[in-house]
């Protein structure tokens, strides 16, 4: 049996974990924070001192504000009452359990509970169930947060406390960064002249996304770099300018250490095509 949860911050983050947690029956003790309820169900609490009053033992509160919000929140919840039956958990998957230091010289328990997922703004719970979620903390925090993690059919995976970096450099590649390289290439589209851009990219995008997940990445690669087409990257190269050229290079530079891998393109060819790219 997972246990309670309280969420602070009910922005598009709070409010589509505390929908997630009705609709699996998880425990939705209390919400609070500012932004708007996510149901006539609980009544959002503002005030800090009120919402954690009475709040069970071991509950889980999960404060769900913007990044540059928890550390003052930290000090404001770490000066309140009888706090250190709790366990605060944070939903940044950057700033590491260090953030809650002034809850933790409390003695409160801390942690994290990352959900690596990009929520749109309503309905965001739909998006939940088979994410992965990075969470950390002492083992009792990380066994609870197993238990929600299990509930919400999310894949939990603990970071160690020199992880968390490298752990976001690498979401925001995967996910802010496609969304950058999607505009650069609806951009190279409108630039032509070519009508639907970029919607036309987007079934192409969402077919690579699906060969991914179903093969290696090696595997799910095709394209010039995979078939050893120099004069395709050529003629790229030619038409291209400036910040975009630099892009192409860079991202090609990658499809070309995965093609490696593959072992199918003949290295000489990938050679070639390196020196292109460089
Ligand atoms: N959005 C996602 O897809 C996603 C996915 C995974 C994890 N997360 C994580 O979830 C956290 C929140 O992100 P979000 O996208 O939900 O942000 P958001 O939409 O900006 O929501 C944050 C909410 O917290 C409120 N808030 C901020 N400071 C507060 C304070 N001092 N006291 C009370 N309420 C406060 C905000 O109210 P105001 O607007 O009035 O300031 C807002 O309603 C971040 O750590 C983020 O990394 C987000």
């Amino acid at each position: 049996m997972a246990c309670p949860v309280a969420i602070f911050g009910m922005g598009r983050f709070g409010r589509a974990l505390a929908a997630a947690l009705d609709r699996c029956e998880g425990g939705l003790v209390r919400i609070g924070g500012r932004g708007r309820p996510h149901s006539p169900r609980l009544a959002l609490v503002t005030q800090p001192a009120e919402f954690v009053r009475g709040l069970p033992k071991r509950c889980i509160v999960v404060i769900a504000v913007r990044d540059d919000a928890l550390a003052q929140l930290a000090t404001t919840f770490a000066a309140l009452h009888d706090i250190n039956r709790l366990q605060f958990v944070h939903t940044s998957g950057v700033s590491g359990p260090g953030v809650f230091k002034p809850l933790a010289d409390s003695g409160a328990v801390t942690g994290v509970f990352h959900v690596l997922q990009s929520l749109p703004p309503e309905n965001g719970h739909e998006r939940i169930p088979g994410s992965y979620a990075a969470i950390a903390g002492p083992a009792d925090l990380v066994d609870d947060l197993r238990a929600v993690s299990r509930l919400l059919g999310v894949h939990a995976i603990e970071l160690k406390p020199d992880q968390w970096t490298a752990y976001h450099a690498a979401a925001v590649l995967a996910s802010n960064a496609l969304l950058g390289l999607l505009e650069t290439a609806g951009q190279i589209l409108k630039d032509a002249g070519v009508p639907s851009a970029p919607q036309l990219l987007l079934p192409l995008v969402r077919g690579t996304l699906e060969n991914a997940e179903a093969l290696d990445l090696a595997l799910a690669l095709t394209g010039p770099v995979a078939r050893g087409d120099t004069g395709s990257i050529r003629r790229h190269l030619e038409l291209l300018q400036g910040d975009t050229r630099e892009l192409y290079k860079a991202a090609m530079r990658a499809v070309v250490r995965l093609a490696r891998r593959s072992g199918k393109t003949s290295p000489e060819k990938l050679a070639e095509i390196n020196r292109l790219l460089n």
